[in-house]
């Protein structure tokens, strides 16, 4: 089950460095440190989300609209805005 300790934007955005990598989707807080080298679409891209919300990438970047991709983000959840 995720965990839902509540997180605010402003803890996340604290986070936006290879050292540290969360970001948000929906209401959901996720650390992706550890996918970040792993990204398909590269790490570079990946950072530019690093820190906040991945929602308006991936709607343009319709690859991750699907179940797999939606179970992989969840496997990283820390918490809930
Ligand atoms: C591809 C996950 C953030 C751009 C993918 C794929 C996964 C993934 C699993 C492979 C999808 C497939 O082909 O089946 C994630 C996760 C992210 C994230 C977990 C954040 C935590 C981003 C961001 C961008 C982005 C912020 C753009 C700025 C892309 C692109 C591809 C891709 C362009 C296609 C790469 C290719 O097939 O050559 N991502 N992504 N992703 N992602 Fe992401």
């Amino acid at each position: 089950a995720a965990k839902q300790r509540e997180i605010h934007r402003e803890e996340v955005a604290k986070h936006r460095t290879r050292d540290s990598v969360w970001v948000t989707y929906k209401d959901g807080v996720y650390d992706v440190t550890e996918f970040a080298a792993a990204h398909p679409g590269g790490a570079a891209r990946l950072m530019l989300a690093a820190g906040g919300a991945i929602d308006p990438f991936w709607a343009m970047y319709a690859q991750h609209q699907t179940a797999e991709v939606r179970q992989l983000l969840e496997q990283y959840r820390i918490g809930t805005l």
